[in-house]
């Protein structure tokens, strides 16, 4: 079901070229940024695996490219321990891990910052994240950064879904951008409440964001007068399909990327700029698929994602809505938006 129709050709100021003087300054240093069609960037000549981590400022600049266009890839021409990626992922945002999640029995050491998932149960956690979403919705920082580790990627693909969530916003129509400014999303686990819209503390960009598989309520603020209510069944069903649209039109239109991973592909993403889903063929099993082995770390955040209009930033969502009538639900993957399609966080 689509409830919108986003088929005009973006002219987005929202997804900024690579930086010409940071990828020079860059360049000086053997590091090479090249951009990814339509968002992203590949990363060559920083070795993850050297003992040292890189200049701050070397750093520094990575850090804004990955704010603007979402996501940079390193590639590496050798294999990757667990302990080169995690120190890696702690060059971004908060500077350290922030690990919420199980621990595969298949995890190396049974590392607890690692997120292990497979297509194979045997090898690690299947079906995780197969719907538009951002890492740790559940807390108010969020997380900052998330790694991704490809230890061994399938033969026949299926990779993730990246999509720049403030070319998304521009792409929605300015009435529809007044509503979703108005909005805030309730986590359906932890109560946390962050704005449907915010500005992204590094680029400036107004992006949208919202999650597809974790969001228990979402509160409107009432545009000509000082009150809350719930968006109903009805409402939220559009809302999150009306989400789901946007950022796969955002494959034809120029602001999200199907990513396939090459083996020791480590990609890095600002968590705060592009929205990431699994490919559906990520979930293929691995007898048709081939077997896929990833690793994931994810970064504590910095700041608060804070709701705005004097929200604050819990709910109880386990007691009984503040709001009146309309969705509040408790608990796992919060309100069922679409029952034919498969939902996981
Ligand atoms: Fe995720």
């Amino acid at each position: 079901m689509s409830y919108t129709n986003f088929t005009t050709n973006i002219e987005t100021s929202a997804i900024e070229a690579i930086n010409i003087d940071r990828a020079q300054a860059l360049a000086r240093t053997g590091v090479d940024i090249t951009p990814l069609a339509p968002i992203g960037a590949v990363v060559r000549g920083l070795d993850l695996a050297s003992e040292a981590s890189p200049p701050e400022d070397i750093l520094r600049m990575l850090e804004l490219e990955m704010a603007q266009r979402g996501f940079i890839a390193f590639k590496s021409p050798r294999p990757l321990s667990v302990d080169d990626f995690l120190s890696a992922s702690c060059w971004w945002g908060g500077r350290e891990l922030h690990s919420t999640h199980g621990v595969h029995p298949a995890t190396p050491q049974g590392n607890p910052h690692v997120f292990r998932l497979s297509n194979d149960p045997r090898h690690g956690i299947p079906g995780v994240g197969p719907q538009w979403h951002n890492d740790g919705s559940f807390n108010d920082t969020t997380f900052s950064h998330s790694g991704y580790h490809m230890v061994r990627p399938a033969e026949q693909g299926g990779g993730t879904w990246f999509a720049h969530q403030g070319a998304a916003y521009e792409a929605l129509p300015k009435p529809r951008q007044e509503f979703w400014r108005r909005l805030s999303s309730v986590n359906s686990t932890s109560g946390a409440v962050h704005p449907a819209v915010h500005t992204h503390p590094l680029s400036g960009q107004q992006g949208l964001w919202l999650h597809l598989g974790m969001t228990g309520a979402v509160i409107e603020k009432q545009a000509n007068e000082q009150a809350f209510r719930l968006l109903d069944a009805d409402e939220l069903r559009q809302l999150c399909h009306e989400y789901n649209d946007i950022l796969n039109a955002g494959l034809e239109n120029g602001y999200s990327v199907a990513y396939e991973y090459e083996a020791n592909d480590c990609v890095f993403i600002d968590n705060l700029a592009v929205a990431h889903r699994a490919a559906p063929q990520a979930h293929l099993s691995a007898e048709q698929q081939g077997l896929r082995i990833m690793h994931r770390s994810t970064v504590r955040g910095v700041s608060p994602l804070a709701p705005d209009y004097g929200l604050p930033q819990y709910l109880d969502i386990s007691d009984r809505s503040p709001f009146g009538e309309g969705v509040w639900q408790f608990g796992g993957i919060g309100f069922r938006w679409d029952d034919s399609i498969p939902m996981q966080n």
